[in-house]
């Protein structure tokens, strides 16, 4: 037996699980120190009222005979009918008309994004940012692919645009951007569509943090350029818009349009998923379905605020000290340069150490990210406010 041996390709570890291990260790070290999280992009607020009863009144299906569920519909991967038409109807407020098979359920964007390569051959050449959420990379690196960077820096807004001279087949976006903040305007989306219709290239757009977007400029789905469906498979997640980071549940969107080597791409991830996955539960697709109501959007929208208003918090303190940073504005990333020359492991170090206060070194994502830090604004209000005055205090 042999192992696949591009996994010894990998960092030691995943970034998240890096941070989590060190935070341990301190915690282990220092047990009457209070530690703030400000580091991986989990909630804190409570899943939306709407969404709690819809998944009670499917537990109670689920305890009759007459409205227990098995199996989810025949072709599962799909989903129920109920979740499939409140996304079609999300995407149709975006001006964009979707088919009921060309949406996909999962169990949220990361396993998908990781999954979609093995619809793939080995010898694609992935073009990816960075910074880059490490998932995109690591994935690629377990496949053996060969991975091209684009380099996402202050100089370019943290926004890389297409390189005519560089040909890549599997293209990598993420807008808003994890983990600069950043987010692309449509003018900017269409370079790239354009670019990947050029190249014969996929894009691999990951949308998970499009309810940020508070800018009338901004898509909200790589759909709303034209022509992206030819070239575009949209990732999605209610993860981070409705609380369900400990829920899971996510959607993928093939468009039928979308053909490489006179095969339909669609019609691949469906064998893929039928083959692969057994759906996502029940009771966690009738909690979806209830977020895209307009009783869900309002209550989900009124989280978001929250966290925009943390974001603010944090913004204001990085004012305040005078530090550069982006993001935070339509995302709920900021992305800060760390103080003093640091770079992101020592100040991470640094400020663990000296306010407990954890985020995640922005080394992590990338060598562009060498230098700077992230921090995230999905903590408590209460949280996020102690976490700037500690760090007003040790860096002020
Ligand atoms: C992050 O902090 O980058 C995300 O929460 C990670 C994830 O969504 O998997």
């Amino acid at each position: 037996m042999k192992i696949n041996s591009n996994f010894l390709n990998l960092k030691d570890s995943y970034l998240f699980a890096k941070v989590g291990q060190k935070t341990a260790e301190y915690k282990k070290a220092h047990p009457d120190h209070d530690v703030i999280r400000l580091s991986i992009g989990d909630v804190t607020r409570p899943l939306a009222p709407c969404v709690v009863s819809a998944m009670q009144k499917a537990v109670e299906d689920m305890a009759h005979v007459g409205t227990f569920k098995g199996y989810g519909p025949d072709r599962y991967c799909y989903g129920y009918e109920n979740l499939i038409a409140s996304i079609l109807s999300s995407y149709a407020r975006k001006g964009v008309t979707l088919e009921a098979d060309e949406v996909f359920i999962s169990d949220g964007a990361k396993s998908d994004l990781g999954n979609i390569l093995d619809l793939f051959s080995a010898d694609n050449v992935a073009l990816v940012p960075d910074p880059v959420y490490p998932v995109y990379v690591d994935t690629n690196v377990m496949g053996g692919r060969k991975i091209l960077y684009a380099d996402a820096t202050e100089a370019n807004g943290f926004l890389p645009m297409p390189d005519g001279g560089v040909d890549a087949d599997i293209i990598y976006l993420c807008s808003p951007n994890n983990p600069t903040g950043a987010a692309y305007t449509r003018a900017q989306l269409k370079a790239w569509v354009d670019y990947a219709i050029e190249k014969d290239a996929v894009i691999l757009y990951d949308a998970a943090y499009e309810y940020f977007i508070g800018d009338g400029d901004l898509a909200r789905s790589i759909f709303e350029i034209e022509s992206a469906k030819q070239c575009a498979i949209e990732f999605c997640s209610y993860s981070k818009t409705a609380g369900f980071t400990g829920v899971r549940c996510g959607y993928t969107v093939v468009p039928k349009a979308l053909v490489r080597e006179g095969t339909s791409l669609n019609r691949l991830w469906a064998r893929r998923q039928t083959t692969k996955f057994n759906g996502v539960s029940y009771v966690t697709q009738m909690g979806a379905a209830a977020v895209f109501t307009a009783e869900g959007e309002a209550q989900i929208k009124e989280n978001i605020a929250y966290y925009k208003r943390n974001a603010k918090t944090i913004a204001n303190c990085l004012d305040g000290l005078g530090i550069f940073y982006t993001g935070g504005q339509n995302s709920p990333y900021l992305w800060m340069k760390c103080p003093n020359g640091m770079t992101s492991w020592e100040f991470f170090d640094y400020l663990l150490e000296n306010a407990c206060v954890v985020g995640t070194p922005g080394s992590g994502f990338g060598k562009n990210g060498e230098g700077f830090f992230r921090l995230t604004s999905f903590g408590t209000a209460e949280n996020t406010e102690e976490a700037c005055r500690r760090i007003r205090n040790l860096l002020g």
